[in-house]
């Protein structure tokens, strides 16, 4: 599992060996079957968007919405001079060569352009976080439902082949009772932690300013805002948006938990004083209900943009019978508890001790010492197969429904259910509060 976007970017770039294995693996597509797509934000995620989408046979890309012309000229160089170009995404919308769209934009854009793609008659897949704010979830969820588009929300985990694994592994009882989820991405790099470069020619002439603030504070021109979005309130959704939801979304996939009924997080700005309005170190709380799906459970998250000994992200679903790890592969640790309760008695008096032992002795008599009474202590991984990509399946998803109609792995509600608890995240840090959730409702209750 790529560790940070620019890792997964490069691992899309050199998987030539997959794409040689996917060719074989799909069907013939007949010309019936040509879905012709548009991406709506040509940046990192983007490219990484498109160039997955478009090695799903049959699918073609038509058109390409960007507010800074570089991308746009870029888009010429890397997908064709046919490719049309504009920086008004409504442009893209108004096609009728537009099957469906990509939305790569900053999260602050995902629910208005979803809303205006699905009512001009497109299908959407949009990058997580599907919203930027709690109150658009559910005008996302209805525009989804009325016009009954096909929405797929970009949580790649969900099309993965490593979390179906760990899926199977956590239904199938391997980890005995679920009590504890922890689950951690932290960083170590000034891209990490989010401070992408910013190209010489960002002048007002190159960017149309206003078209990417859209409904943020109007603001004067400043071009790290938009290259670096991600560190502004106004644009993005922290490191909870950014990154819990990929957690959030992974870990409701392998449990089929729909969402907290309580959060609370805590953290502060560390080390990134680069005039971010977010903080680079994040830990998260969370109390999930009994549900038919899983037990009550607790969920610790964590992000820290500071850890000085290197980058690592993953899941630990904590059982009464094992540990399941999920990171780049899936690994299970077993390790049976001791038949015998024990005792502590070398505080008692004497006479206590030896009552207590005889007692204990005729509830529990010695047991031989034998082979037999060696515990077992298992380690089982299952690894992917090498140059996989979750990216593709999770696009080849989305190709899929858009051609039968049949629904997406990650719709609006499965995304919402994903977001809203990240966003509550936020809520909860910048109020010093503890949020309540109504997960099937997808309410925030307090
Ligand atoms: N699924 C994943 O693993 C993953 C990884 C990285 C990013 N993302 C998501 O993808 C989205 C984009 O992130 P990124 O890292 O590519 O950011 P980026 O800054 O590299 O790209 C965003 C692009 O959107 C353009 N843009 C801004 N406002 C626009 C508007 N109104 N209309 C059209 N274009 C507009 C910008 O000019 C820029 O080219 C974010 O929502 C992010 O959370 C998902």
């Amino acid at each position: 599992m790529a560790s940070t976007r620019r890792h997964f970017l490069m691992s899309t770039g050199a998987a030539g060996a997959y794409a040689a294995g996917l060719a074989a693996q799909d069907k013939p597509v007949s010309a019936n079957d040509r879905v012709q797509v548009a991406t709506i934000g040509l940046g990192g995620m983007g490219t990484g968007d498109t160039e997955s989408s478009t090695s799903v046979p049959g699918v073609e890309l038509v058109a390409i919405a960007d507010v800074y012309r570089g991308r746009l000229d870029h888009a010429k160089e890397i997908f064709g001079k046919q490719v049309f170009t504009t920086r008004d995404y409504r442009e893209v919308l108004a096609r009728k060569d537009v099957d469906a769209v990509i939305i790569a934009t900053p999260d602050h854009w995902h629910s208005q352009i979803s809303i205006d793609a699905m009512q001009a008659g497109k299908d959407v897949y949009c990058e997580k976080p599907m919203v930027q704010r709690v109150d658009d979830g559910k005008k996302v969820i209805e525009a989804q439902q009325k016009t009954g588009r096909i929405m797929q929300v970009g949580s790649q985990r969900v099309s993965s082949i490593i979390y179906k694994k760990a899926q199977e592994l956590y239904r199938s009882g391997a980890i005995g009772e679920l009590n504890m989820v922890e689950a951690w991405w932290d960083r170590n790099s000034a891209l990490g932690a989010w401070q992408y470069s910013i190209p010489l020619d960002a002048t007002p002439e190159n960017i149309d300013w206003d078209r990417f603030l859209g409904r943020a504070p109007k603001v004067a021109f400043d071009p790290v805002r938009l290259f670096r979005w991600r560190n502004y309130r106004d644009y993005g959704t922290g490191v909870a948006g950014d990154l819990f939801v990929h957690l959030f979304s992974g870990m409701h996939f392998i449990t089929g938990a729909i969402g907290p009924a309580r959060v609370y997080a805590t953290g502060g700005l560390r080390f990134w004083k680069d005039g971010r309005d977010v903080p680079d170190v994040l830990l998260g709380l969370y109390d999930y209900a009994a549900a038919e799906a899983h037990p009550a459970f607790n969920l610790a998250l964590r992000v820290n943009f500071v850890d000085g000994a290197g980058e690592s992200s993953g899941f630990r679903f904590i059982g009464t019978e094992g540990i399941m790890k999920v990171d780049g592969g899936v690994t299970l640790d077993k390790q049976p508890r001791e038949t015998e309760p024990g005792y502590t008695i070398e505080t008692f008096t004497d006479d206590m001790q030896k009552r207590f032992l005889k007692e204990y002795r005729t509830k529990h008599p010695p047991q031989p010492m034998n082979a037999d009474s060696i515990r077992p202590v298992s380690e089982e991984k299952f690894l992917p197969p090498r140059g996989y990509s979750d990216h593709r399946d999770h696009h080849r998803n989305f190709i899929e429904a858009v051609r039968t109609r049949k629904p997406v792995v990650e719709d609006p509600v499965f995304g919402f259910r994903a977001a809203g608890p990240a966003l509550l995240s936020n809520l909860s840090y910048f109020e010093q509060r503890v949020c309540k959730w109504d997960p099937k409702t997808m309410t925030l209750l307090v």
